[in-house]
């Protein structure tokens, strides 16, 4: 069975070819960050265009990378939201296109179901029940699985996506977009000691965060001195580590006591926060802890890409969830299954 998968429902088109669930073919993504700094984030309409510009030559670059013809694909898996909604239309447009011409299966994939089954691509026996935290630009959701294909929302944000605070916190702090990746970097140099912010929303007795406050906080606490900041690198570098401490802190505490509450076996990281290496550094720590696996995605397969969304198919095809012609790009797509 091989199955193409293409994703296109924010910055980046992303096409991957997947054979018998875990062959990776092929697995292009067309970066548009360079498009989009300028503006400090993602300009829906250029991004849309750019969609339009490369996703066929994408495809025909998949294809010969994976040395498969177009007659050899079984199936098509797309994103269908949430998302942009121009930018998911071209990807909808194109899967469609493509499974109507060649008469094979259209896969109708949840831009997040894609992020935790990421997690399956390296690890092929992951054990259940697991606790998934998925952390992205646009959501900062936490999940029971008692069984693969099984979602629980347990928690989530009330306002800003874990993701947003750092690309937020990086503009505070005089730097471009994405900001996650800059915040991760410019840490790794500083003290977290030095400058500390609060871990938000520390209740134990709900599994929701709230990233806003401490971009607020990180606003008005330092935009003076970092103005005033004159190119001190070491005191961006220690703002960034403090800053990073906090959303990390909180995405792990609220994770752990889930795992504890359902006596979990393991947890699953997905989403483009999940590459970041201090968040990657205390999950593991504290599963250690408390000897509960860990399912972690290389930080490449963290971020938006093709190969997740054609790993999310594969189970589509088994149980025969084929959409059909009429099929539509959702903004926002609520994730129940
Ligand atoms: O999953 P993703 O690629 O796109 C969405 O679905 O939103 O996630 C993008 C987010 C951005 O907020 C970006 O800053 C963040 O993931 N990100 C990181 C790192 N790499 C990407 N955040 C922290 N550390 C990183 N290394
Ligand atoms: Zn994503």
């Amino acid at each position: 069975m091989i199955i193409l998968g293409i994703e296109t429902s924010c910055d980046e088109t992303a096409v991957a070819v997947l054979e018998e669930g875990h062959i990776i073919r092929a697995d292009l993504i067309s970066s548009q960050i360079n498009l989009h700094k300028k503006y400090g984030g993602v300009v829906p309409e250029l991004a849309c265009r750019r969609h339009i510009e490369v996703i066929d030559p994408l495809v025909q670059e998949a294809l010969i990378k994976s040395g498969c013809t177009l007659r050899q694909i079984d199936a098509i898996a797309v994103t269908v939201g949430p998302g942009l909604i121009g930018a998911l239309l071209v990807g909808v447009s194109i899967a469609k296109s493509l499974s109507y011409a060649l008469r094979i299966p259209l896969l109708p994939i949840h831009h997040l179901e894609g992020h935790i089954s990421a997690a399956f691509i390296e690890h092929r026996d992951v054990g259940f029940p697991s606790v998934a935290l998925i952390v992205s630009g646009g959501h900062t959701n936490l999940y029971y699985m008692a069984r693969k294909g099984d979602y629980r929302l347990m928690g989530h944000t009330i306002d800003d996506a874990a993701g947003e605070a750092l690309d937020k916190g990086a503009r505070l702090l005089g730097y471009g977009y994405p900001g996650g990746p800059i915040i991760d970097r410019l840490a790794r140099k500083g003290n977290p000691e030095r400058f500390r912010f609060p871990v938000p929303y520390r209740s134990r007795k709900h599994y929701n965060f709230s990233f806003s406050g401490i971009k607020t906080a990180l606003s008005q606490r330092f935009s003076g001195m970092i103005a005033q900041s004159e190119g001190d690198l070491s005191l961006i570098q220690d703002i960034a580590a403090g800053y990073q401490e906090a959303v990390v802190e909180s995405l792990v505490e609220k994770t752990i006591s889930a795992v504890e509450k359902k006596k979990a076996l393991g947890i699953i990281l997905g989403g483009g926060v999940a590459a970041n290496s201090l968040l990657r550094r205390r999950i593991r720590e504290e599963a250690d802890r408390m000897g509960v696996a860990t399912y972690i995605p290389s930080p490449s397969y963290c971020t938006d890409n093709g190969v997740m969304i054609a790993k999310a198919g594969v189970s589509h095809y088994e149980r025969k969830d084929f959409a059909s012609m009429d099929l539509s790009p959702m903004a926002n797509f609520e994730f129940s299954l």
